[in-house]
Protein backbone atom coordinates (compact mmCIF):
# COMPACT_ATOMS: atom_id res chain seq x y z
CA UNK A 1 0.00 0.00 0.00
CA UNK A 2 1.41 3.76 -0.94
CA UNK A 3 1.65 5.67 2.04
CA UNK A 4 1.14 9.90 1.68
CA UNK A 5 1.28 12.79 4.08
CA UNK A 6 -1.99 14.08 4.38
CA UNK A 7 -0.13 18.01 5.03
CA UNK A 8 0.73 21.00 3.86
CA UNK A 9 3.72 21.10 6.68
CA UNK A 10 6.80 21.65 4.82
CA UNK A 11 8.57 20.37 8.28
CA UNK A 12 6.33 17.73 8.82
CA UNK A 13 6.72 16.70 5.08
CA UNK A 14 10.45 16.58 5.74
CA UNK A 15 10.61 14.85 8.89
CA UNK A 16 8.44 12.14 7.53
CA UNK A 17 10.12 11.65 3.68
CA UNK A 18 13.56 11.28 5.92
CA UNK A 19 12.17 8.24 6.24
CA UNK A 20 12.28 7.36 2.99
CA UNK A 21 8.56 5.31 3.42
CA UNK A 22 6.59 8.36 1.98
CA UNK A 23 5.13 7.77 -1.44
CA UNK A 24 3.27 11.04 -1.75
CA UNK A 25 1.49 13.89 -0.35
CA UNK A 26 -2.25 14.98 -0.15
CA UNK A 27 -3.10 19.02 0.38
CA UNK A 28 -6.45 20.40 0.23
CA UNK A 29 -7.58 23.91 0.65
CA UNK A 30 -7.81 23.70 4.60
CA UNK A 31 -4.62 22.19 4.67
CA UNK A 32 -2.59 24.98 2.39
CA UNK A 33 -4.28 27.68 4.10
CA UNK A 34 -2.88 26.82 7.52
CA UNK A 35 0.30 27.55 6.11
CA UNK A 36 -0.37 31.31 5.44
CA UNK A 37 2.04 31.08 2.12
CA UNK A 38 1.91 30.91 -1.61
CA UNK A 39 0.14 28.17 -2.99
CA UNK A 40 2.82 28.09 -5.78
CA UNK A 41 5.52 27.81 -3.82
CA UNK A 42 4.58 25.73 -1.06
CA UNK A 43 3.87 23.17 -4.03
CA UNK A 44 6.82 23.47 -5.71
CA UNK A 45 8.95 23.44 -2.25
CA UNK A 46 6.55 19.94 -1.04
CA UNK A 47 7.85 18.95 -4.84
CA UNK A 48 11.06 19.18 -4.34
CA UNK A 49 10.87 17.36 -0.40
CA UNK A 50 8.73 14.67 -2.00
CA UNK A 51 9.28 12.48 -5.38
CA UNK A 52 5.79 11.40 -5.74
CA UNK A 53 2.05 12.32 -6.47
CA UNK A 54 1.93 15.57 -4.92
CA UNK A 55 -2.34 16.46 -4.94
CA UNK A 56 -3.56 20.01 -4.95
CA UNK A 57 -7.03 20.87 -5.31
CA UNK A 58 -8.78 23.68 -7.46
CA UNK A 59 -11.21 26.17 -5.81
CA UNK A 60 -13.58 26.91 -9.05
CA UNK A 61 -16.73 25.34 -9.40
CA UNK A 62 -17.54 25.34 -12.89
CA UNK A 63 -16.14 22.42 -15.02
CA UNK A 64 -14.21 25.00 -17.31
CA UNK A 65 -13.13 27.07 -14.86
CA UNK A 66 -11.62 24.24 -12.86
CA UNK A 67 -10.09 22.44 -15.78
CA UNK A 68 -8.28 26.46 -16.37
CA UNK A 69 -7.22 25.81 -13.07
CA UNK A 70 -6.09 22.44 -13.46
CA UNK A 71 -4.20 22.95 -16.60
CA UNK A 72 -1.86 25.73 -14.45
CA UNK A 73 -1.46 23.31 -11.25
CA UNK A 74 -0.48 20.23 -14.08
CA UNK A 75 2.15 22.74 -15.35
CA UNK A 76 3.99 23.57 -12.68
CA UNK A 77 5.48 20.35 -11.97
CA UNK A 78 5.11 16.55 -13.32
CA UNK A 79 4.63 14.82 -10.41
CA UNK A 80 1.38 17.40 -9.67
CA UNK A 81 -1.93 15.72 -9.67
CA UNK A 82 -5.15 18.17 -9.23
CA UNK A 83 -7.67 17.45 -6.73
CA UNK A 84 -11.27 18.20 -7.89
CA UNK A 85 -14.62 17.99 -5.86
CA UNK A 86 -16.89 15.07 -6.58
CA UNK A 87 -19.41 17.66 -7.85
CA UNK A 88 -21.06 16.85 -11.34
CA UNK A 89 -19.01 19.78 -13.13
CA UNK A 90 -16.14 18.12 -11.22
CA UNK A 91 -16.61 15.00 -13.21
CA UNK A 92 -17.06 16.33 -16.14
CA UNK A 93 -13.94 18.32 -15.50
CA UNK A 94 -12.29 15.44 -14.43
CA UNK A 95 -13.07 13.89 -17.85
CA UNK A 96 -11.59 16.87 -19.81
CA UNK A 97 -8.30 16.75 -17.75
CA UNK A 98 -8.11 13.29 -18.12
CA UNK A 99 -8.16 13.23 -21.97
CA UNK A 100 -5.71 15.93 -21.78
CA UNK A 101 -3.06 13.36 -19.77
CA UNK A 102 -3.50 15.31 -16.20
CA UNK A 103 -3.82 13.07 -13.05
CA UNK A 104 -6.98 13.69 -11.54
CA UNK A 105 -7.83 12.76 -7.63
CA UNK A 106 -11.85 13.15 -7.19
CA UNK A 107 -11.92 13.99 -3.64
CA UNK A 108 -15.07 14.13 -1.10
CA UNK A 109 -16.40 10.82 -2.35
CA UNK A 110 -18.82 9.64 0.49
CA UNK A 111 -20.71 6.79 -1.72
CA UNK A 112 -20.10 3.95 -3.82
CA UNK A 113 -22.32 5.59 -6.80
CA UNK A 114 -19.99 8.82 -6.51
CA UNK A 115 -16.95 6.70 -6.87
CA UNK A 116 -18.08 4.87 -9.56
CA UNK A 117 -19.04 8.52 -11.86
CA UNK A 118 -15.34 9.17 -10.69
CA UNK A 119 -13.67 6.11 -12.31
CA UNK A 120 -16.09 6.47 -15.44
CA UNK A 121 -14.62 9.91 -16.03
CA UNK A 122 -11.16 8.50 -15.94
CA UNK A 123 -9.82 9.62 -12.29
CA UNK A 124 -6.07 8.85 -11.58
CA UNK A 125 -7.72 8.01 -8.21
CA UNK A 126 -10.58 8.91 -6.01
CA UNK A 127 -10.06 10.12 -2.77
CA UNK A 128 -13.22 8.43 -0.19
CA UNK A 129 -12.98 10.43 3.53
CA UNK A 130 -13.36 7.05 5.81
CA UNK A 131 -13.17 9.14 9.03
CA UNK A 132 -15.82 12.11 8.70
CA UNK A 133 -18.22 9.09 7.38
CA UNK A 134 -17.49 8.00 11.01
CA UNK A 135 -17.85 10.85 12.27
CA UNK A 136 -21.76 10.88 11.80
CA UNK A 137 -22.12 7.05 12.91
CA UNK A 138 -21.30 5.49 8.93
CA UNK A 139 -19.19 2.77 8.28
CA UNK A 140 -16.10 4.56 6.49
CA UNK A 141 -14.03 1.21 5.80
CA UNK A 142 -17.58 -0.34 4.01
CA UNK A 143 -17.28 1.92 1.81
CA UNK A 144 -13.71 1.24 0.72
CA UNK A 145 -14.96 -2.60 0.42
CA UNK A 146 -17.41 -1.54 -1.59
CA UNK A 147 -15.33 0.51 -3.87
CA UNK A 148 -12.63 -1.65 -4.23
CA UNK A 149 -15.05 -4.37 -5.23
CA UNK A 150 -16.57 -2.27 -7.86
CA UNK A 151 -13.52 -1.48 -9.39
CA UNK A 152 -12.32 -4.80 -9.38
CA UNK A 153 -15.61 -6.31 -11.08
CA UNK A 154 -15.26 -3.94 -14.13
CA UNK A 155 -11.38 -3.42 -13.97
CA UNK A 156 -11.33 0.25 -13.53
CA UNK A 157 -7.76 1.96 -13.01
CA UNK A 158 -8.47 4.52 -11.01
CA UNK A 159 -6.56 3.87 -7.49
CA UNK A 160 -8.78 4.15 -4.14
CA UNK A 161 -7.20 6.64 -2.09
CA UNK A 162 -8.20 6.03 1.55
CA UNK A 163 -8.60 10.09 3.25
CA UNK A 164 -9.24 11.17 6.26
CA UNK A 165 -7.69 8.91 8.22
CA UNK A 166 -8.15 9.71 12.20
CA UNK A 167 -6.08 6.82 13.57
CA UNK A 168 -3.25 3.91 13.10
CA UNK A 169 -6.60 1.16 13.09
CA UNK A 170 -7.84 2.91 9.89
CA UNK A 171 -4.06 2.69 8.51
CA UNK A 172 -4.38 -1.79 8.94
CA UNK A 173 -8.15 -2.03 8.40
CA UNK A 174 -7.43 -0.24 4.58
CA UNK A 175 -4.38 -2.55 4.44
CA UNK A 176 -6.30 -5.66 4.74
CA UNK A 177 -9.24 -4.57 2.18
CA UNK A 178 -6.32 -3.92 -0.33
CA UNK A 179 -6.56 -0.01 -0.27
CA UNK A 180 -3.90 1.33 -2.93
CA UNK A 181 -3.07 4.38 -0.88
CA UNK A 182 -3.58 5.77 2.23
CA UNK A 183 -2.99 9.41 3.45
CA UNK A 184 -2.47 10.21 7.23
CA UNK A 185 -1.68 12.91 9.06
CA UNK A 186 1.46 13.29 10.46
CA UNK A 187 0.38 12.32 13.85
CA UNK A 188 -1.07 9.19 12.78
CA UNK A 189 2.36 8.80 10.68
CA UNK A 190 4.23 9.02 14.17
CA UNK A 191 2.17 6.43 16.32
CA UNK A 192 2.54 3.44 13.07
CA UNK A 193 5.63 3.16 14.52
CA UNK A 194 4.99 3.07 18.21
CA UNK A 195 4.18 0.26 20.42
CA UNK A 196 4.94 -0.16 24.50
CA UNK A 197 6.48 -3.85 24.35
CA UNK A 198 8.82 -1.95 21.75
CA UNK A 199 10.01 0.29 24.44
CA UNK A 200 9.82 -1.92 27.29
CA UNK A 201 11.63 -4.66 25.82
CA UNK A 202 14.29 -2.32 24.81
CA UNK A 203 15.22 -0.92 27.81
CA UNK A 204 15.26 -4.13 29.44
CA UNK A 205 18.32 -5.04 27.05
CA UNK A 206 19.98 -2.13 27.47
CA UNK A 207 19.62 -2.73 30.86
CA UNK A 208 20.90 -6.47 30.82
CA UNK A 209 23.72 -5.26 28.58
CA UNK A 210 24.81 -2.70 30.96
CA UNK A 211 24.35 -5.00 34.33
CA UNK A 212 26.50 -7.63 31.53
CA UNK A 213 29.23 -5.32 31.62
CA UNK A 214 29.04 -3.59 35.09
CA UNK A 215 29.55 -8.00 36.04
CA UNK A 216 32.06 -8.94 33.62
CA UNK A 217 34.76 -5.63 35.24
C1 LIG B 1 -7.70 14.05 1.66
O1 LIG B 1 -7.01 14.20 0.68
C2 LIG B 1 -8.05 15.11 2.60
O2 LIG B 1 -7.06 16.10 2.59
C3 LIG B 1 -8.14 14.66 4.02
O3 LIG B 1 -7.82 13.30 4.19
C4 LIG B 1 -9.29 15.17 4.79
O4 LIG B 1 -9.25 14.69 6.11
P1 LIG B 1 -10.06 15.31 7.33
O5 LIG B 1 -11.42 14.71 7.33
O6 LIG B 1 -9.27 14.89 8.53
O7 LIG B 1 -10.07 16.80 7.11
Amino acid sequence: MKLYLDTGNVNEIREAASYGMIDGITTNPSLVSKEGRDFKDLLLEICSLVDGPISAEVVSLEAEAMVQEGRELAKLHKNIVVKVPLIPEGLKATRQMASEGIRVNVTLCFSPTQALLAAKAGAWCVSPFIGRLDDISSDGMELIDQILTIYENYDYSTQVLVASVRHPQHVVEAALLGGHICTIPYSVFQQLVKHPLTDIGLKKFLADWEARKASSK
